[in-house]
């Protein structure tokens, strides 16, 4: 990209987020899911590793998806629409969360048939913590994706919390280990919902698919 082409998609983020979002509705099981249509941008990620926060410092809007320190807090599918361009999904996380394990189960089974047989799943931006990489169960997740030929996108998130060196390893750390997945996107975004950092980037990779 030129400087001026980046600039323009740079851009094109800012304005498509400083737009409408609304949250639409929740999603419990597969037979509430909302139409097929329009675009849809999913937020996956283990438990508490900062998916709600996203959204919110993405929209601008500080309470819009519900975050909290308690790892669990995200118990449905959450969609959000952006007029009738694009929806964010905001998915229950992954991995230890502080709740009743049948509940746990429930939610489990639910994100992974979602992200299996959605036509209108654009992309998939899977949110792995700045501070610790990569996990097991975020390669089985990768897995299932690059399976189900789901394009994903890793986003490094809470890079406030780490030295801008260790971060920087860490995204070429992470892209060699992504290098030969069929589904992943190569690029890697360093964020922080605390500070902004990535932000800008991050709008502008959603925009482009909408
Ligand atoms: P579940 O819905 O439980 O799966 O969690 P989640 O992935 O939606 O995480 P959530 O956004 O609720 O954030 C979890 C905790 O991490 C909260 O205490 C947030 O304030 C904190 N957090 C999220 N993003 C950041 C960040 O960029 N920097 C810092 N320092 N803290 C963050
Ligand atoms: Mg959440």
């Amino acid at each position: 990209m030129t400087p001026e082409e980046y600039a323009d998609w740079i851009e094109a983020g800012r304005l498509l987020f400083a737009g409408p979002v609304d949250f639409e509705r929740g999603v419990p099981s597969m037979e509430f899911l909302p139409d097929e249509g329009t675009p849809e941008v999913a937020f996956a990620g283990r438990s508490n590793v900062g998916k709600s926060s996203l959204i919110n410092a993405l929209t601008g809007r500080n309470k819009l998806a519900r975050a909290s320190t308690e790892p669990g807090r995200t118990r449905e599918l959450n969609f959000f629409r952006m007029g009738e361009r694009l929806r964010l999904v905001d998915l229950p996380g992954y991995g230890y969360a502080k709740a009743p394990k049948a509940e746990i189960g429930r939610w489990t089974a639910l994100t992974r048939d979602y992200l299996r047989g959605r036509s209108t799943l654009k992309r998939v931006v899977l949110l792995i913590d700045g501070r610790h990489g990569l996990k097991p169960d975020d390669k089985d997740v990768m897995d299932a994706l690059d399976k189900a030929a789901v394009t994903y996108q890793l986003v490094l998130t809470k890079a406030d919390k780490v030295k801008p060196t260790e971060i920087e390893a860490l995204v070429a750390a992470t892209k060699d280990a992504i290098a030969k997945r069929p589904a992943a996107h190569p690029e890697i975004v360093a964020t922080s919902s605390e500070t902004g950092l990535g932000i800008d980037v991050l709008r502008a990779e959603i925009a482009a698919l909408a």
